[in-house]
């Protein structure tokens, strides 16, 4: 029997670019395990685990949780079979430190990144789009109060789940998120540029556009 092919892909870009929004789709279309670090340590908050205490300490300032905690997460997720078709990461790697021992994993399995989408999006719109976000207690989906409002107030599109505000979306913490992103974040785009796997999208589009030029890199069009 011949092993199927594997689409490992990434979706790099700053808090508010539309990682979370483009990762519910692209996933679902491509048949691809979405994996969302935020939203694993929102989980791990939820059931009181001491993960989620730690995690809680760091995300409620906008700082990173430490490297350690998060690589082993993120490699246990990985490990799971729903990813035998292949992974879309959002939010992870965020460091050189966690793209390194990626890198270091995947290929002690054999596997690699395949592809990483940098979404574009300028500072002004990015603190815009956080100040205004509500997502899905149930799914995670993300809204927008003002860009992409739910059709039912306060209830989710996708499966009726309950729409709340993240503690983190404050305009402080948001800044503070996004000074962490320039100054920890942004060297892995020099990282990917040398691996030649990183493709830039512009994020400053309408969310069907930006999802119509996802798709299109991903099948190799564009
Ligand atoms: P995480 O949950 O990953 O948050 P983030 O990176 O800050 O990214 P966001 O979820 O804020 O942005 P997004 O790109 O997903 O945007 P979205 O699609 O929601 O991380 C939270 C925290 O966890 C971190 O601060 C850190 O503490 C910790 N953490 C997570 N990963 C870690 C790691 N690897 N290492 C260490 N710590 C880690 O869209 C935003 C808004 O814009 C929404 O309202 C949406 O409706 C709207 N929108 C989206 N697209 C468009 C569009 N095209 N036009 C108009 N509006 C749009
Ligand atoms: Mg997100
Ligand atoms: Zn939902």
């Amino acid at each position: 029997m011949t092993k199927q092919k594997q689409l490992n892909v990434i979706l790099l870009g700053a808090p508010g670019a539309g990682k979370g929004t483009q990762a519910v789709t692209i996933s679902k279309k491509l048949g691809l395990a979405h994996i969302a670090s935020g939203d694993l340590f929102r989980k791990e908050q939820e059931s009181g685990s001491e993960l989620g205490k730690i995690a809680k300490s760091y995300m409620e300032k906008g700082q990173l949780v430490p490297d350690d905690v998060t690589v082993k997460m993120i490699l246990g997720r990985i490990a799971a079979p729903d990813c035998a078709k292949g992974f879309l990461l959002d939010g992870f790697p965020r460091t050189l430190e966690q793209a390194k021992a990626l890198d270091r994993a995947l290929k002690s399995q054999g596997k690699k990144i395949d592809m990483v989408l940098y979404i574009k999006v300028s500072v002004k719109e990015l603190l815009r789009r956080l100040s205004g976000r509500w997502i899905c207690r149930n799914c995670q989906a993300p809204y927008n109060i003002v860009e992409l409002p739910p059709k039912i107030k306060g209830k989710c599109d996708r499966c009726g789940g309950e729409l709340y505000q993240r503690a983190d979306d404050t305009e402080e913490t948001a800044r503070k998120r996004l000074d962490v992103y320039f100054n920890q974040t942004m060297p892995l785009i020099e990282y990917y540029t040398k691996s030649g796997t990183l493709v830039e999208v512009n994020g400053e589009q309408s969310v069907e556009a930006v999802g119509r030029d996802v798709i299109a890199v991903l099948e190799g069009r564009k």
